[in-house]
Order: C-alpha cells, then structure tokens, then sequence
C-alpha cells in the first residue's frame, strides 16, 4: 500500500485533510498528530477498521484502544452512563491530555475495546486532531502510532519508520507539545484511578474530585498471574532495542558509575541537560533535570535516537516522579523492565 503524507502548516491548509478524513470514514487508516504523541486512526464504531489497526501495529488484540471524539456531544453515544465525576473531570481537563474509562455503549464493537465491557474516551486539544475528528465525522480510535513494543511517535518521521507501506495516511504537523500519552483515568469503580500517568497530573484530579488513587502498576513491574487493569501495562512498551538501566542517586555516583561501565560495548548514557560533559561515554542529553515538561516532551525521541546509534546498553538518569515527571518515570521504568540500580551517596 502507498502510503500519503498530507504535510499541514497551518489552518489555511485544512482543507487538505479531506481526502484522509474521507478514507476514514469509509474504513482506512490514518496517523494524526495530537499533543501527546501521533496516534494510528481508524472509525472506532467500525471493527473491521479497528482490526486493520491492530494488524498494522502487530498490537495483541485484547489491548483496548483509546476512542478519540472533538465535541462534548459525541460522548455519551459511546458510553452507558456519565456520572457526575466524569463530567466534572472533562470539564475541567478536556480538550486535553487524558483519557476517562467508563462503561461502553453498544456502538463500540468489542474489536475496538479489545473485548473489555468499558471504553476510553479522549477529547484532544491538538487542532490538528480535531479537525481530523471532525472533517472524518466519526469517533476515531487510535492508539499510538508506532510498532507495537517501539517507543511512541511524537515526530511524523518517528510514524513514517514504522508504518510507511501499512497505512493510507500519515498528516505531518510538526513534533507533539507535551510528548508522552494522555492519562488514562478509569472511573468505572466509582473511585477514579490512574492507570497510566501522563500530562494531567494526580494531584489535577484531586483539585477537582477531591480525590485519586495511581495504580501500583505504574510504579513497579506486575506480579506473575496478576490481571493488568490496563491490558497496556502487562507489555513490555516504550522499549528501544538496547537493554535499559535506571540509576538512582546523585550526579556524582551516577557519572562513576556509568563511566565505569565505559568499556561496555554499545554502551550510551541518557541523561539531563549539561551533565553529559562529565562522561566518558556517548550520551544523550532529554531536558532538565528539573524540568519534567522537557524531559516528557524529549523522551520518547531520544530512545529512538539510541535505537539509530545503535546503542546495546544504555544508563539512565532517574526522573524526579513529582508531576508530570511521574509520566516520565513510569515510561522510562518501563523502557528499562524496571531493571534500577540504587547508587551509594
Ligand atoms: O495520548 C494518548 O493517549 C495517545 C494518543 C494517540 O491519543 N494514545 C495512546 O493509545 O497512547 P495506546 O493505545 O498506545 O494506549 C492506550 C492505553 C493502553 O495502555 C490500554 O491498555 C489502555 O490505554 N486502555 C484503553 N482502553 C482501556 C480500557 N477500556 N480499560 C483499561 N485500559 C484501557
Ligand atoms: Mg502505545
């Protein structure tokens, strides 16, 4: 399959999305931009379409897909119910980077929803997506759009190395502003619970529902024979093909300890802004140690530039986990099979 890239520089060109949002609408694929990362579309109510998705990703087919929507209006079709918490959730943080679960309507076809009775719902502040979303004129779901196990996309390059040839579309419109997934809330206990932490922090949910719990599965590795709430978190995501080591303690130890490791073949180091100097070893630098926007809206591409260096072995700094850092972390633990090792002071 030929695959277009519709190249968007600004709302004059709009008009160009047309052809992609009208293959959508009729069953095909398209990758979109959105102010996470770029997601692979298809008609979410269509489960032919979202198998196509799955297909292209190689993504195991009992992990659910995020349904995209650009007005309040196209939500409740999706759902049986939205209690109160999720309107006030929405309100408050929609558009934008998070995703609410609540219970599906029968319009979601179990293909899309990876045979859960529940459905995650995002509307995205990206222009660019919610154009798509609404010139296509159907919920679109999209999950990241990368192979499946590659770190997510957040560059329309980034789409094109691993899907040219299995998609009809890829709309390029620049790198994405926040750069790791939305946060994807459930509230279908009643009690909301992160399962995945992104750009809309713990303590944003608890500003306005008083309350919210992070699932552990965000902070380390799920037990054999434990049932992942988020089927997403039982893979091993974000992954570069290099074997990945967080190093926690302070920058001294960290710079002793990975240039003890100089001799290592493929060795690399990632780590935050300026320290790299200090190092006998090729490095990455992803953003300020004190900055966690930066190193949200770096991360994924510095992983995928170890990939093309050929990185084999790779130390990373630890990430602080406060705010949207925590998004940071999770990811990185993540990339590393939350394989960490504990510096001395
Ligand atoms: O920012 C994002 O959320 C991006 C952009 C494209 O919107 N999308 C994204 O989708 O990251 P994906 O498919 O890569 O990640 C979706 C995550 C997975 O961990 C999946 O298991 C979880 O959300 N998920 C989706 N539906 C769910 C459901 N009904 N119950 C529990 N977890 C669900
Ligand atoms: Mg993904």
């Amino acid at each position: 399959m030929e695959t277009k890239v519709i190249k968007i520089n600004s709302p004059a060109d709009y008009p160009l999305l047309d052809p992609a949002a009208a293959c959508l609408r009729s069953g095909g694929l398209a990758a979109i931009p959105t102010e996470t990362v770029y997601g692979l579309a298809g008609n979410a109510l269509d489960a032919d379409a979202s198998r196509k998705i799955y297909a292209a990703k190689g993504r195991p087919q009992d992990n659910p897909l995020i349904v995209h929507i650009s007005d309040f209006y196209q939500w409740a079709p999706l759902v049986q119910e939205i209690p109160a918490s999720a309107l006030t959730l929405a309100k408050a943080y929609w558009p934008g980077p998070m995703t609410i679960i609540l219970k599906k309507s029968a319009l979601i076809p179990d293909a899309t929803s990876g045979g859960l009775d529940t459905v995650a719902v995002r509307m995205p502040s990206d222009p660019i997506a919610r154009e798509v979303i609404t010139r296509s004129g159907v919920p679109l779901a999209a999950p990241s759009a990368n192979t499946s196990g590659r770190p997510s996309p957040t560059r329309a390059e980034h789409v094109y190395e691993d899907l040219n040839g299995k998609i009809d579309y890829i709309v390029d419109g620049g790198p994405c502003a926040v750069g790791v997934e939305s946060t994807v809330v459930t509230l279908v206990d009643g009690a909301p619970r992160i399962l995945r932490p992104g750009g809309i922090t713990p303590e944003m949910i608890r500003d306005v529902l008083g309350a919210c719990e992070v699932d552990p599965a965000v902070y380390e590795q799920l037990k054999e024979g434990v049932k992942a709430a988020s089927p997403g978190m039982k893979y091993r995501h974000y992954a570069p093909r290099a074997r990945v080591t967080v190093l926690s303690g302070p920058l001294d130890a960290y710079v002793r300890c990975v240039n003890a490791h100089a001799q290592e073949e493929g060795v690399y180091a990632l780590c935050f802004d300026r320290e790299g100097a200090k190092l006998s070893v090729p490095y990455i630098e992803y953003g300020a140690q004190a900055d966690s926007a930066a190193q949200a809206h770096q991360l994924f591409d510095a992983l995928r530039e170890l990939d093309e260096r050929g990185a084999r072995r790779v130390y990373a700094r630890m990430p602080s986990g406060e705010g949207v850092g925590l998004a940071v972390y999770n990811r990185l633990m993540r990339a590393a099979a939350f394989e960490v090792i504990e510096l001395e002071k």
